[in-house]
């Protein structure tokens, strides 16, 4: 999100996150961090810092003392209780509501940038127009379109069975790939201007599972993109992606209103959850293990992870699109 933006942070965001971890490996009770002045909260926000280290001043469950609507309602991930999901009314079609691309075949174009979270594909803005990828068909946002902006991946610590940041009735998944699209109408020309709309974005999750054969699209990202963007700040540019060849053929999902599970955890998001997994294969999967991370000391993903923990704080409609109402 905001790629170019973020590029120019990252050199800062070097200094700051050793000066974020340091006051925790001096403390001899981690679990109870030191306070956060403002002065430095603000600091972290305008870098965008934040942890998946559990000791860390800002882990995940600290993220609310620099990032207040990370503690707010409808916060993401949810783990999705199947007894409480509801059905959906689909108007006068006889077929659950799918959602698909334009362009099915055309390929986004783009750049990865090894973040430090994530390894994160973004669309070059100013190829909306010939090359963007448009999601059409949401949920409640019938005839919207949404722009197809940027896609990266979720793994759990150390190999993790449930690395996965949503749940399906307590299950998780060895990964989640995550699609973001912001909304375009007459006035929101851009992804900060749709991003900051109600629905304004709208957040596809897709589980994977890891397996032998290397032959998804996912694959095909990892291998020939992320592969190259292993380093702490490192960009592959450009690259090219295809969403319509990610989403599960079976269509069936879960949509519920949330948020970002990322500070600043705004909550304008419309997530779509796919019930059905796809695969990556074990030399994916290592390399996405192996990014470095922006943690202190850049040590690999793969020793916090980059899964939220489960978000239970209110209550969330989910319904399924393969649960008709009649
Ligand atoms: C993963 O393993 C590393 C090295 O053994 C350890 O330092 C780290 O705490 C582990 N992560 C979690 C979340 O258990
Ligand atoms: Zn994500």
């Amino acid at each position: 999100m905001g790629t170019l933006t973020i590029l120019t942070i990252l050199t800062t965001l070097r200094f700051l996150v050793p000066m974020l971890i340091s006051c925790v490996n001096s403390s001899s009770t981690p679990r109870r961090p030191a306070r956060l002045g403002t002065a430095a909260c603000a600091q972290f926000r305008e870098h965008h810092v934040f942890s998946y280290d559990l000791r860390s001043r800002l882990a995940p469950g600290q993220w609310s003392r620099c990032y207040k609507e990370c503690n707010g309602p409808h916060q993401s991930p949810i783990d999705i209780r199947l007894n409480s999901v509801q059905c959906m009314e689909s108007g006068e079609e006889e077929s659950p509501i799918y959602v698909w691309y334009r362009r099915h075949h055309g390929y986004a174009r783009g750049s990865f940038l090894n973040n430090g979270h994530s390894c994160a594909f973004s669309t070059h803005n100013g190829d909306v127009r010939t090359y963007g990828k448009v999601l059409r068909n949401v949920p409640g946002q019938e005839g919207a379109d949404y722009v197809f902006s940027e896609l990266h991946f979720h793994i759990g610590a150390n190999g993790s069975r449930s690395g996965s940041e949503h749940r399906i009735n307590g299950k998780g998944f060895r990964g989640e790939i995550h699609m973001v699209h912001w909304k375009k109408t007459e006035e929101l020309r851009t992804y900060e201007k749709g991003s900051e709309a109600t629905d304004g974005l709208v957040a596809i999750g897709i589980f994977f599972n890891v397996v032998r054969r290397c032959h998804t699209e996912a694959d095909r990202l990892i291998l020939k993109y992320v592969y190259h963007a292993r380093r702490y700040e490192a960009v592959k540019d450009p690259a090219f992606a295809n969403p319509s060849l990610l989403l599960p053929a079976d269509g069936m999902f879960y949509t519920y209103k949330g948020s970002k599970t990322t500070p600043p955890c705004n909550t304008n998001i419309i997530w779509i959850v796919y019930n059905t997994p796809t695969t990556i294969c074990h030399r994916s999967y290592r390399i996405l293990m192996a990014l470095q991370s922006a943690e202190i000391g850049h040590p690999f993903l793969r020793t916090f992870g980059n899964d939220r923990p489960i978000q239970s704080k209110g209550t969330n409609n989910v319904q399924a699109n393969f649960l008709r109402c009649d």
